[in-house]
């Protein structure tokens, strides 16, 4: 039994059956990844797990409890973050003041923005984000303002605000999009850094097959909102009906 149990997940949009019977089983202290082409319903999936979408049919667990019917801020409470796929961060505050806001939330089960100007005075809460910042190896950026950062700088930042609400389930939503090779080397490193340190499962979606297999141990290839496999990225890496789906090549 996997921390993350989907089964028979599906989502229609209208006419659009953007999933169809998806089960999934993520087992605990793994990093899972799900690939398949743009508009195979990767973020679809995700969004159901988070209680952004709600399924039309089929269950999700997170540790023996569904997450369905809750909202986002309580399935963040059950220890499942979300790193979406464009950076969510406040472009207008500075690192620090984003690192802030999470350790906020996790302390108190809530936040408000006016808290901000409050926040600079919680010893607790300065301290909890320095020192993730520094985990982040980002301590010598707290004063800048997060929209002057690279891409992936804020995707490093925005990794970081996941871990401070010290999640068991880290969902990435194509950590890597947009980015140059020496950030994405970056991220792998960052991620791989994330996995020996701390007890958690990370389940990636990813186009880019080098982030795909030097991170997972798992690969569900998603084609037209169905798993085609689920398999080792040994098994995966040859596999005939992978390239037909996902590199549109026939087998
Ligand atoms: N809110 C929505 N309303 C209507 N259709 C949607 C909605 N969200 C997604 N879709 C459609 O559902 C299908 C799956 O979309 P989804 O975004 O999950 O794909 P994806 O695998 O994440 O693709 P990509 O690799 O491009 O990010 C697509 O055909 C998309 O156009
Ligand atoms: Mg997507």
């Amino acid at each position: 039994m996997g921390i993350l149990e989907v089964k028979d997940v599906g989502k229609r949009f209208g006419g659009l059956q953007a999933l169809g019977d998806v089960n999934l089983s993520v087992a605990e202290n793994t990093v899972h990844a799900i690939i398949g082409p743009n508009g195979a319903g990767k973020s679809t999936l995700l969004n159901c797990l988070v209680g952004k979408l709600i399924p039309d049919t089929g269950s999700v667990m997170f540790d023996g409890q569904s997450v369905l019917g809750r909202t986002p801020f309580e399935i963040n409470q059950m220890g499942i973050s979300r790193v979406f796929q464009t950076p969510e961060i406040f472009g207008e505050l500075s690192v620090m003041e984003n690192m802030m806001i999470p350790c906020f939330a996790k302390r108190d089960g809530s936040f408000r923005m006016h808290a901000i100007e409050n926040m600079h005075n919680e010893k607790d809460i300065v301290e909890k984000a320095e020192a993730m910042l520094e985990d982040m190896n980002m301590a010598d950026k707290r004063h800048m303002h997060s929209s002057s950062m690279s891409r992936g700088d804020k995707r490093r930042l925005e990794i970081g605000m996941c871990l401070a609400q010290e999640p068991r389930l880290l969902l990435l939503d194509e950590p890597t999009a947009g980015m140059a090779r020496a950030d994405t080397n970056n991220t792998i490193d960052l991620l791989k850094q994330i996995k020996e340190e701390r007890d958690i499962t990370i389940a990636i979606i990813e186009h880019d097959m080098h982030v795909v297999f030097s991170l997972s141990e798992r690969i569900t290839v998603l084609a037209q909102g169905t798993p085609l496999v689920e398999d080792t990225p040994e098994n995966i890496k040859g596999h005939p009906k992978v390239r037909e789906a996902y590199l549109g090549e026939s087998a």
